[in-house]
């Protein structure tokens, strides 16, 4: 019998198997197994609960998304012109969102893009995906901050760049560890950085370093791939010049409106080099071939009204007034020992607990508290050894009257580990 099946290419394991558990994971891509992911679906995951304080993901104020304005430019253009803002785009953005765009760093970075410098992305992680698509090849190095923005390490290693991660200190990254580590054969084709106020530590890059980090990409060739998530979120502080107005043979941009504007769009944009803006465009069209069409009329309309630039002056206001908050409630309730950076822009905290204090341990301590906060840890590479006692503290979505309860929460229970 089992004979006459095998001969028809179905035995009985085969047929067992028909209807019970596979096991998909023996058979994922070889490139999927240093990618991790685990740490963002559980911050996303606990995007909805509702009875949990939680400083975990980097979610901008619903209450500056203007609702109200957004359904009057949605229900205009579905009625008026739904043969563009219903339809596919192309692959680099629409004409009048990309004018848009170019006009907002001709003014704010006093450099407008080229011809081909310029293309409309879907979020700020998509040009980061695109990048890593179109230029690593697996064992290719790239140097990223430790610690950094989760979705950038996942980004390179999910093309199975082999990343290093160069520390930051109050100035940024530290460029002079990055030139030892040149002088010492290491080549990386690219070098990314988040130099205003930084996910996660909060801290931003110097004019100094800026050049001197420009100056090591010129000499020893490589990409600068700089992230502008938080650029214009300063609290009455004006960041250095970017990277990319410094350098725009050697800096990519990438710059998303998830932030300023609102994530549920996912538009960003990319500028650099007209070649690498060309390759990305390639490499999207076979991802999600554009960016959604309503989405980037919307933001145009929005923006070309003036509401754009009004959110990004409101949102500034209430960040600063939660990270005062956020830190005066640090200084009040933390133990000794504990310290944290002060941001002067941005959505973060970073907090260093005592020596010994394991924060990943202490999540579900944190939990049985109702808080939620990211351990230290996912934002380093795996071998970085460090960041075990720290924290990030993403005070953008809690409502002021929360944080300080929050963050005395945060504190019993790092106490509770002394
Ligand atoms: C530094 C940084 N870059 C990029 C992103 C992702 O942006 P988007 O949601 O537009 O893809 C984030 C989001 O948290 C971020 O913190």
């Amino acid at each position: 019998m089992t004979a006459v099946m095998g001969q028809q290419g179905l035995d009985r394991g085969d047929q067992d198997r028909g209807a019970g558990h596979r096991d998909w994971d023996e058979r994922l891509a070889r490139r999927t197994h240093a990618l991790g992911g685990s740490e963002i679906t559980a911050i996303l995951s606990l995007a909805g609960a509702t009875d949990v304080i939680t400083f975990s993901g980097g979610f901008p104020e619903p209450a500056t998304f203007q609702a109200g304005v957004l359904a009057d430019i949605a229900a205009r253009l579905i009625a008026e012109e739904p043969g563009v803002a219903l339809q596919y785009s192309a692959t680099e953005g629409l004409v009048g969102i990309r004018e848009y765009v170019s006009g907002r760093l001709a003014v704010q970075e006093g450099r407008a893009p080229g011809a081909g410098e310029l293309m409309i992305t879907s979020g700020g992680i998509d040009c980061m995906e695109l990048l890593a698509k179109s230029y690593v090849d697996p064992g290719d190095v790239v140097v990223v901050e430790a610690p950094t923005y989760l979705g950038g390490i996942m980004a390179f290693r999910g093309y199975e760049a082999d990343v290093r991660g160069v520390p930051i200190d109050d100035a940024g990254m530290r460029v002079e560890v990055l030139a030892d580590l040149l002088a010492g054969g290491l080549r990386p084709k690219i070098v990314y950085t988040i130099p205003d106020y930084q996910n996660p530590a909060g801290l931003s890059m110097s004019a100094e370093r800026r050049q001197e980090l420009i100056d090591l990409a010129r000499r020893y060739d490589f990409l600068i791939l700089e992230d502008v998530a938080y650029r214009e979120l300063g609290f009455g502080t004006t960041p250095p010049p970017s990277l990319w107005s410094l350098a725009p043979d050697v800096v990519l941009q990438a710059g998303t409106f998830s932030k300023i504007f609102s994530p549920g769009f996912r538009m960003g944009w990319a500028v650099g080099p007209a070649d690498i803006i060309g390759r990305l465009i390639i490499a999207k069209q076979n991802s999600d071939q554009c960016a959604g069409a309503l989405g980037q009329r919307m933001l145009e309309e929005y923006g070309r009204g003036g509401h754009l630039d009004r959110q990004v002056a409101a949102s500034r206001v209430l960040y600063e007034r939660r990270a005062g908050l956020t830190t005066e409630a640090l200084a009040a309730h933390m133990p000794d020992g504990a310290t944290w950076t002060t941001p002067t822009g941005g959505f973060y905290v970073w907090l260093t607990c005592p020596d010994g204090v394991d924060t990943v341990a202490l999540s579900a301590a944190a939990r049985a508290q109702k808080v939620a906060y990211v351990p230290g840890r996912p934002f380093y590479l795996e071998d970085a050894g460090v960041g075990a006692n720290q924290i990030r503290i993403s005070y953008s979505r809690v409502a002021d009257d929360l944080i300080d309860e929050g963050i005395r929460r945060i504190a019993d229970v790092v106490k509770s580990a002394l």
